[in-house]
């Protein structure tokens, strides 16, 4: 794998060796140790045109563990906001010499632009582009499902059968169309439950189902219900007449949460808007799976850098889960 731009794009088997590796990821950061030397001597610059929390540490977090070098690079206070170009921007990344850039651009397409240029010879991670695809957000979204799903049995299964309903501000939420790419690959059955001010217009050549009654979805107990933010900061019209009407149709309120199966998990990519599309009582309870999505954030990460940066899925000998303390150029030297 050169970029990780998209789950458009990506295959099953890609898919699935990105969560196999991130199992073994996690393996190593149970341990008190949580370092491992792979990338050491790789340089790992964090690109940010747009404000993000999560993404940005749990990327710094996962290349920091593989022991790569990780310089932040965020817009505001750079050139960036002094009107430099992307281009300007890529050309001094590659004369610093950068093996990845983690970029989040506001424009659908800018990693794309930035991995097919020629600027740049670094691999390219996409971190969220305008509402074009967040690909790490929706593999650990699948990783989260699978891993409550199928618990030790994970490795090497898909999600056939799997039924998973996303909720909310689909027109948006470029996680929602990276997790309906990516869950399709993966043999899940997804449906969206949307406002229909909130539900793109291309939606009809997407694998999905297309509800409008979220008191219906919830009756239906899908295994995974995912509740997306209001992005109030990309709406430019009156979507719904009011927060309180939302949340009354389209949010996960006390009522509804009750009503759910005890056996669906409640999924939410972050940051929550509490008492919007997601109540207190749902965010905070054992079947929320929003603090699990923030830790296997990290295991994901540092699959696909891994993946990106260190060439092929080790043999097992060299596996990440069971040999934390060398490299194999080490290993050749002890021999
Ligand atoms: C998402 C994003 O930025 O697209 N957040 C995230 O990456 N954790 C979703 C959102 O902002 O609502």
């Amino acid at each position: 794998m050169r970029h990780l731009l998209d789950t458009r794009t990506l295959d099953r088997a890609d898919a699935l060796r990105i969560l196999d590796v991130a199992e073994d990821m996690a393996g190593t950061q149970r341990r008190e140790v949580k370092k491992l030397p792979t990338l050491r001597g790789k340089t790992v610059v964090n690109l940010f045109f747009e404000d993000s929390t999560r993404t940005r540490i749990s990327f710094e977090a996962a290349a920091k563990r593989l022991s790569a070098d990780v310089i932040n690079f965020s817009a505001k206070g750079s050139s960036v906001s002094k009107g430099e170009s992307l281009q300007d921007t890529a050309q001094t990344l590659q004369a610093m010499a950068a093996d990845a850039v983690v970029i989040r651009h506001g424009a659908s397409g800018a990693p794309r632009t930035l991995a097919t240029s020629g600027w740049i010879s670094a691999g390219v991670l996409n971190a969220g582009d305008g509402t074009h695809e967040h690909p790490t957000q929706a593999l650990l979204d699948a990783y989260t499902i699978r891993k409550r799903r199928f618990g030790d049995a994970s490795r090497g299964r898909d999600l056939s059968g799997v039924r998973v309903t996303i909720v909310g501000d689909i027109l948006h939420s470029r996680v929602a169309r990276s997790n309906v790419w990516l869950l399709h690959t993966l043999g899940a059955k997804v449906a969206l439950v949307a406002p229909p001010t909130l539900v793109p217009q291309d939606v009809s050549g997407w694998p999905v189902q297309v509800g409008y009654d979220l008191d219906e979805a919830v009756a239906d107990g899908p295994d995974a219900l995912m509740m997306l933010r209001i992005q109030a900061e990309r709406m430019n019209a009156a979507y719904f007449p009011t927060e309180r009407e939302y949340s009354r149709h389209w949010g996960l309120t006390p009522e509804r949460f009750a009503a759910l199966p005890e056996s669906t998990m409640v999924m939410h990519p972050g940051p929550m808007n509490r008492g919007l599309e997601i109540c207190a009582q749902a965010a905070d309870s054992p079947r929320s799976t929003v603090l699990d999505q923030v830790t296997n954030g990290v295991s994901v990460r540092m699959a696909a850098l891994y993946l990106l940066l260190a060439g092929e899925r080790p043999a097992p000998a060299d596996d990440p889960a069971t040999n934390d303390a060398t490299t194999p150029n080490q290993k050749e030297d002890a021999r």
